[in-house]
């Protein structure tokens, strides 16, 4: 099956074209410089952007699949959760290319395409498995099982997401934007146990997740010590967060003994979460798969993948698709 993809669900505009696992295109195009002095992502110029760029971005898509359009069988877009100006200029955008190609359309959830970005490295991933998907937005154990389209949510973020942290307190220290990659620039020259800042556990048989008292306490730490080390500060900040998540996760593993973790979302970028988690999978005698950074990052890649599972049970969606900015599981 060759899918087309397209995915525009907050600041990157990308699209790519798979054939099976095999990826035959996958461009992205990134507007951090656009939103970096606002030091956030501005929702109107997300949409505006992709509106600009998303023809650009389907050209080079296709040209560099090397294929002709008949030989696209399903088009792909990402309708939630996310941003709605921008998601419905890729929704508007794949409807017309279905329309025109007169192929299928599969509405993809944007939170099963950062999971399936672990099927496009590792074919051979089959559920049951749990996974820790940690991004901007989400903060979540899902646990597959029979339904590989549909997991089970068996813990999540309270408050804050783990990204939406690391941007928080990114800010806080005056690191720029986007918060997670500077954090952990600045926390390779510091020290990860100058300050001990809090990790929330909440309930200890509960998988749930809480990172805004973590944010807040730093905002007291900068406080009461203005002068403080940046990069201490980074450092701390970040081994509270994967502590946090790599001992939830360690818990949910105990529980559901299924054998196989998978870590995605852009906040699996963070190379220290990536060398705890693999640690603690060897401790448990668990395999581990992480994709490669770039397919942690958003793109449409990994949307397509998501699209293949969806197509091959049928599960095709039809043109009144509309945007929805809350989905989830
Ligand atoms: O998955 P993603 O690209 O977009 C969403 O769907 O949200 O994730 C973006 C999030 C941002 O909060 C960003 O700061 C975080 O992932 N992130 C990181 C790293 N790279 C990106 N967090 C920690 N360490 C990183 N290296
Ligand atoms: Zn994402």
């Amino acid at each position: 099956m060759v899918v087309i993809a397209v995915e525009t669900s907050c600041d990157e505009t990308s699209v790519a074209v798979i054939a099976e696992e095999r990826i035959l295109s996958n461009v992205v195009s990134s507007q951090v410089k656009v939103h970096e002095p606002f030091g956030g992502v501005v929702p109107e110029v997300a949409a505006r952007h992709h509106l600009k760029n998303l023809p650009q971005v389907f050209r080079k898509a296709i040209e560099d699949a090397k294929l002709s359009f008949n030989e696209i069988d399903v088009v792909a877009v990402t309708y939630g959760p996310g941003l709605i100006g921008a998601l419905m200029v890729g929704l508007s955008f794949a409807k017309g290319l279905s329309l025109a190609l007169e192929k299928p359309i599969v509405g993809v959830n944007h939170l099963l395409g950062h999971v399936y970005a672990a099927k496009l490295s590792f074919p051979q991933l089959e559920p049951p498995f749990l996974a820790l998907l940690v991004s901007g937005g989400h903060t979540e154990l899902l646990l597959f099982t029979d339904d590989p389209t549909k997991p089970e949510v068996i813990g999540r973020t309270v408050d804050d997401a783990a990204g939406e942290a690391f941007d928080k307190v990114a800010r806080l220290l005056q690191l720029g934007y986007p918060g997670g990659p500077a954090i952990e620039r600045a926390a390779k020259s510091g020290d990860p146990h100058r300050y001990h800042l809090p990790r929330a556990m909440l309930d200890k048989d509960k998988l749930d997740f809480s990172f805004s008292g973590l944010k807040t306490a730093v905002s007291y730490l900068l406080k009461s010590e203005p002068n403080a080390n940046k990069s201490d500060v980074a450092a701390s900040f970040q081994e509270a967060v994967v502590d946090a998540l790599v001992w939830k996760t360690s818990r949910a593993m105990e529980l559901t003994k299924v054998k196989r973790l998978v870590l995605v979302g852009g906040v699996a970028a963070n190379l220290r979460l990536r060398e705890k988690l693999s640690e603690e999978c060897s401790k448990k005698n668990y395999e581990f798969y992480v994709p490669p950074i770039e397919l942690c990052m958003d793109n449409a890649a990994m949307i397509a993948r998501a699209a293949i599972e969806l197509a091959r049970r049928g599960m095709f969606s039809d043109l009144n698709l509309n945007a929805v900015p809350y989905l989830s599981f």
